[in-house]
């Protein structure tokens, strides 16, 4: 496996998506070959799975259906898109990944979290990230910024505590692992937020980011 694998991670409302975005944008602007994609979805089934899981109208859905769906997308998009992605030496990066069902379906819904491990394991091929940002943000700012203009999807719909347990899944995954799941706070400006993810990723790609050199300069010091 040559290519380069960065999930984004964090509780609802956390900014991934926004992230994603300009983060793919400026591994491309470093001349980088980048993926980007999300979970669950990414693939044609994925998305269609996404559909049944995120449908406020499938509220009896059990915690463990729920589970085997979200890995259900998982192995499509790992066989379909992340391995043929990395084999290729590209840069992939993720808005969520395994972690999200350690921390929603483990600490969130009180699944065996040694299960799911495993299940992850089967699922991905023992696939990890090289690097996780955990975009961290209080629960009741991210809720509000998740459900604004909609009543939410059938995930953003459930209480305030479930969130909380999800939160703090999260951060009880970071100490674990500090060397690969890196915290960034979502205080300040997008653009602060992206920077400090950046700090992350340079250190992992090797780009200098020192602002005193030229753009130039950091073209020509990419390692990609
Ligand atoms: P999002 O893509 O808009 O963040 O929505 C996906 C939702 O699915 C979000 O509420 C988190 C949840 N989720 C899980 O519960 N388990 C998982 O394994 C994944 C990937 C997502």
């Amino acid at each position: 496996m040559k290519g380069i694998f960065i999930t984004l991670e964090g509780p609802e409302g956390s900014g991934k998506s926004t992230q994603l975005k300009r983060l793919s944008a400026y591994l491309k602007r470093k001349g980088l070959n980048v993926l980007s994609t999300r979970e669950p979805g990414g693939t044609r089934i994925g998305e269609r799975v996404r559909e049944i899981l995120l449908s406020p109208r499938n509220r009896g859905m059990s915690p463990l259906a729920e589970l085997l769906l979200y890995l259900a997308s998982r192995a499509q998009l790992v066989e379909e898109v992340m391995r043929p992605a990395l084999g290729q030496g590209k840069v992939v990066v993720s808005a969520r990944f395994s972690d999200s069902s350690l921390a929603y379906q483990g600490y969130g819904r009180g699944l065996d979290k040694q299960l799911i491990r495993k299940m992850n394991r089967v699922t991905t091929g023992s696939l990890k990230p090289d690097l996780t940002i955990l975009l961290d943000i209080n629960i009741p700012q991210g809720l509000k910024r998740a459900r604004a203009g909609s009543k939410g999807d059938r995930l953003e719909r459930e209480a305030r505590e479930f969130h909380q347990r999800v939160r703090e899944g999260y951060l009880k995954l970071a100490e674990r692992e500090p060397k690969r799941i890196k915290i960034v706070k979502v205080v300040g400006s997008i653009g602060q937020v992206q920077e400090r993810i950046r700090q992350h990723v340079d250190e992992l790609l090797k780009i200098p980011s020192h602002p005193s050199l030229s753009p130039r300069g950091r073209e020509s010091k990419v390692r990609g």
